[in-house]
């Protein structure tokens, strides 16, 4: 399992007590199972890619060498979904649900007036600051949307923001419907599927659609969906959030990349999924923030489908970016194994995105690598809430 190594600086990360590589087929020295373990390890990165992974005692030699002290190195997370490019704060709108008032749609539109009135240096500030904060937690690759703009403008300038700070982009238009289209939602989706798609297209690789009462129903959302698909986009759809209704059906029918939320699903929602390459994104920090039910991860792995873990970080319905807080949950509250969540905010998010190139740690992967303070990775449920990240690599270069 060696990679040409490149001209480039070699760096040997050796004395890892677990390895998890997410591929056991790719890594000679890997045991079977899920996460491809290997116990005593070592990892060669050279440039921004990894070069060699494997057993220690077998491990070639490299420019610098790193002490992982017996630590546990695993791939950076990847969080397929959150909402970054916001202004403003509704810590008084969680104080209230958590006095009783339940939570819907319609906080969202506090969230598009303080975006709206920020100038553009506020919102990039904001979305660096959590990026920011998110690495700080192990993750290296972040998908965030657009969707509290909601004017051609404001969606536009928020991708452009977006593009130069993350690596995947997302137009979520179709968020919810603005005040000034209260009375005509179909007027709305006219400008989500025309000029404001003409504003966005080159700025996202995905498009997504809130599909839920409230917000878009079936068919405003296959029209947004294939409008984005007409011009390149690659769908993906909040489904079954607060309720079972038809998003989820509707991404399996169009070959979303990820149907996101599904809390509430009929068991035709998971058949769908377990025939198709849809992957089920749960965002178990939105269920905890809102007092909702928690998604039922067991019964999906247990249909076959794929299954991701993502923060949803957004001022309202989940403000956390830590993938560890989110592991957690899923492992105590949402039936999954370590192995499995561990796999799900990891391999599982790069799933979610089309990506083989992140959530491994494989020759030829990029060299995204987090290095916990624990001697296994199931430390991430184990010790919830606890900050276990001791180090990050990201395309390479250590970032923390
Ligand atoms: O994914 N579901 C829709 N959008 C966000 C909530 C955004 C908000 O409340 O501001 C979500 O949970
Ligand atoms: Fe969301």
């Amino acid at each position: 399992t060696t990679a040409p190594l490149a001209a480039a600086t070699s760096t040997l990360v050796t004395n890892i007590a677990t390895l998890v590589t997410n591929d056991h087929d790719a890594v000679e020295d890997a045991e079977d199972g899920l996460l491809g373990l290997v116990r005593d390890a070592a990892v060669v990165i050279a440039g921004d890619r990894v070069a060699w992974v494997g057993a220690a005692d077998r491990a070639p030699a490299a420019d610098n060498r790193v002490d992982a002290g017996g630590r546990t190195l695993l791939p950076g997370f990847v969080d397929s979904h959150s909402h970054l490019l916001f202004a403003g704060d509704r810590g008084e709108e969680f104080a209230a649900r958590m006095s009783g008032r339940p939570y819907t749609a319609g906080g969202i539109r506090t969230t598009v007036e303080a975006t709206r009135a920020a100038p553009d240096e506020r919102l990039a500030a904001n979305l660096v600051r959590h990026v920011r904060e998110a690495l700080r937690q192990g993750t290296t690759t972040l998908e965030t949307k657009s969707g509290y703009g909601l004017t051609v403008e404001d969606e536009a300038r928020a991708l452009r923001i977006a593009e130069e700070h993350v690596d995947e982009v997302t137009y979520l238009g179709a968020h919810v419907v603005p005040p000034e289209y209260a009375d005509d939602p179909a007027g709305y989706v006219d400008l989500v599927t025309g000029p404001m798609l003409d504003a966005c297209a080159l700025h996202a690789r995905w498009v997504d659609v809130f599909c839920e009462r409230g917000a878009f129903d079936g068919d405003q959302a296959r029209a947004i969906l294939t409008a984005g698909m007409a011009r390149g986009l690659v769908p993906r759809v909040h489904a079954g959030q607060l309720g079972p209704g038809p998003g989820v059906r509707l991404a399996v029918e169009l070959d979303a990349a990820s149907a996101d939320h599904c809390t509430h699903l009929t068991d035709a929602d998971v058949d769908a999924l377990a025939n198709s390459r849809t992957v089920a994104t749960l965002l178990p920090g939105c269920d905890f923030s809102t007092r909702a039910p928690y998604p039922d991860a067991r019964r999906l792995l247990d249909a076959g489908v794929t299954v991701a873990l993502s923060t949803d970080c957004n001022p309202g319905s989940s403000y956390t970016s830590s993938m560890p807080f989110c592991v957690a949950l899923a492992v105590r509250e949402l039936g999954m194994t370590p192995d499995e969540a561990v796999w799900a905010a990891t391999a599982g998010g790069a799933a979610a995105l089309r990506r083989i190139d992140i959530g491994r740690v494989t020759p030829g992967a990029r060299a995204d690598l987090v290095l916990l303070d624990a001697p296994s990775h199931v430390h991430l449920a184990y010790r919830p809430g606890v900050p276990l990240v001791a180090a990050v690599w990201q395309r390479g270069t250590r970032v923390l």
